[in-house]
Order: C-alpha cells, then structure tokens, then sequence
C-alpha cells in the first residue's frame, strides 16, 4: 500500500505517466481544499452556504440585491482566496509539468494556486476565468480584484466601472455566460491529443470542462480519475485513486519520476 492507497493502482498509473508522451490534466475545486477554500459540492461547500442562482449572469446583471449580496460574500471569501497557499497537489502537479511530463493544465479554479504553486502559466488553461481580476459587463474595461477590494472594503457595495459606469464582475465566468473560444480551443485540442488524461479534484458535473474526460477516452486516452468521491466518470477511468489529492498526486507523480 502507498500512504493507505492500493499500490497496484498507484504503480499502474505511474507507468502510465511515465510512458505518455502527451499528458493532460483537469483540476477542480477539490485540489484547493487544502489549501483552505472550499468546493461547491462536498458537505458544506459552496452551493450548501450560497443560492447558485445568484450566479447566473442574466440574474446577476438583472437584480441590485443579487449584486450586493455578491459583493458581500467576496469581500470576506476573496481574502482568503489572496492568501491561501498552494496543496501539496498543486506543488505535484506543477514538478511532474517542471519535469516536461505534463503538457498541459486546465483547471475548472480561478484561485491562480497552480500558478502560485511554481506552474508555467504558459501550461495552464484557466478555463473559468479568474478571481485575481474584475471586469466591466458592459465596456470589458479590466483591473485587477486587488484594486476593487480595496474599495470594497472602503465601503462601496456594488463597485462600478470607473471608465463607464458599467457593473463591474469577476473575470470569472458565471452560469450562463460564454467560455472564452481560446481557452475552450485550448482545452478540447489538449483533452483530445492526450494520451493520458489525469482528473484531480472534481466531480465532473459541470459541463464543458467535465465532459473534457469523456472527449480524452474517445479520442484513445487512459483515464485516471485522483478524487475523494465518486465521480460521474469514474465507470469510464483507468484508473480511479480514491482519497485526498494532497496524499495521492505526490505519491503518483514520485513513482512516475521514478
Ligand atoms: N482531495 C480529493 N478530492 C477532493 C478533496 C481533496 N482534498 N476535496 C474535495 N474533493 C472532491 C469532492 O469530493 C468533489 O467530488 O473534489 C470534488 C469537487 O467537486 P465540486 O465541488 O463539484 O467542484 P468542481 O468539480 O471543481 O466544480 C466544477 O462547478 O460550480 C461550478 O464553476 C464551478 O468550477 C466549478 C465547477
């Protein structure tokens, strides 16, 4: 057994790692729990505390209330986001790509921990957007979350777009709005060049990014699925290294380097 895990398993995905010459990963909110920020799903997670409505951009943009609320929740949620420090998955992640074994990362998160944990942002497809930056519905004006805290915390309750008026958001996509065509591009073209396709940390139920695996399989990859519960693929994996992230990426990618 490796730290309690079936050691065949983590054997066998190794030796996959090991002799795929194009290896993506897919991340969700389940790598990020360690370091402190909470997925949507889990027992106590976001969609237990907040109305996922609230989240669809035509609701959003629609209702004062609904965007007050939101600037509510972020101010206290984004300071946490500003100081978490990255798992030991992340670090994993980010020496198996610094070894050249993983060519790409898309991740569901908008923490900006893969890249705060040493990853190449070059290798890394934020198909969610990011927390890190605001920016205006209207004109597309962008500055960073950083500069909008601040006056969050001054005491504006729905900050507004300085260069419009417009109603300033996260640069995070919210239900019902459009994946940036590049970063989607980038992802689809990745999950179906890969030989094998590594699942950290998500459920997969959000679509497109969770159906990403599904498009890898197809496409002749082995499926490795590292996550704490089932997922909606795990029939469809490899390989599925139940339990914590922060516990099996290290484990995985030693034996991989091996
Ligand atoms: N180790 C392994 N797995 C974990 C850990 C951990 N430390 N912590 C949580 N998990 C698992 C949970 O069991 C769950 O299956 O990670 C998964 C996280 O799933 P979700 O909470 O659904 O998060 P995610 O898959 O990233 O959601 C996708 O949904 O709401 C939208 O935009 C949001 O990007 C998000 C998308």
């Amino acid at each position: 057994m490796t730290n309690g895990f079936p050691a065949d398993s983590i054997a066998q995905a190794a030796d996959w790692l090991r002799a795929s010459a194009v290896t993506v990963c897919l991340t969700g909110a389940g790598i990020s729990t360690e370091s402190g920020i909470p997925d949507f799903r889990s027992r106590g997670g976001v969609w237990d505390r907040f109305d996922p409505k609230d989240f669809d951009i035509r609701r959003w943009l629609g209702s004062e209330e609904v965007r007050r609320r939101y600037w509510a929740m972020s101010r206290e949620g984004y300071p946490r986001v500003m100081g978490a420090e990255p798992s030991k998955g992340h670090a994993a992640l980010s020496r198996l790509a610094g070894s050249g074994r993983l060519s790409l990362l898309i991740t569901q998160n908008t923490d900006g921990l893969h890249q705060k944990a040493g990853h190449d942002p070059d290798e890394v497809v934020e198909i969610h957007g990011t927390s890190h930056f605001c920016v205006c519905a209207a004109c597309g004006e962008r500055i960073t979350r950083a500069e909008v805290q601040e006056r969050v915390e001054r005491g504006e309750e729905i900050p507004l777009c300085e260069n419009c008026g417009g109603f300033l958001k996260p640069d995070a996509v919210f239900f019902g709005e459009d994946i940036a065509p590049e970063r989607l591009e980038r992802a689809v073209t990745g999950a179906e060049s890969a030989e094998v396709f590594l699942v950290a940390g998500s459920s997969l139920a959000v679509r497109p990014a969770g159906a990403l695996p599904e498009r890898a399989v197809l496409s002749g990859a082995r499926l490795i699925i590292v996550n704490e519960s089932p997922t909606r693929l795990d029939g469809k994996a490899h390989a599925v290294l139940r339990g914590k992230t922060g516990d099996i990426l290290p484990a995985l990618v030693e034996a991989a380097l091996a």
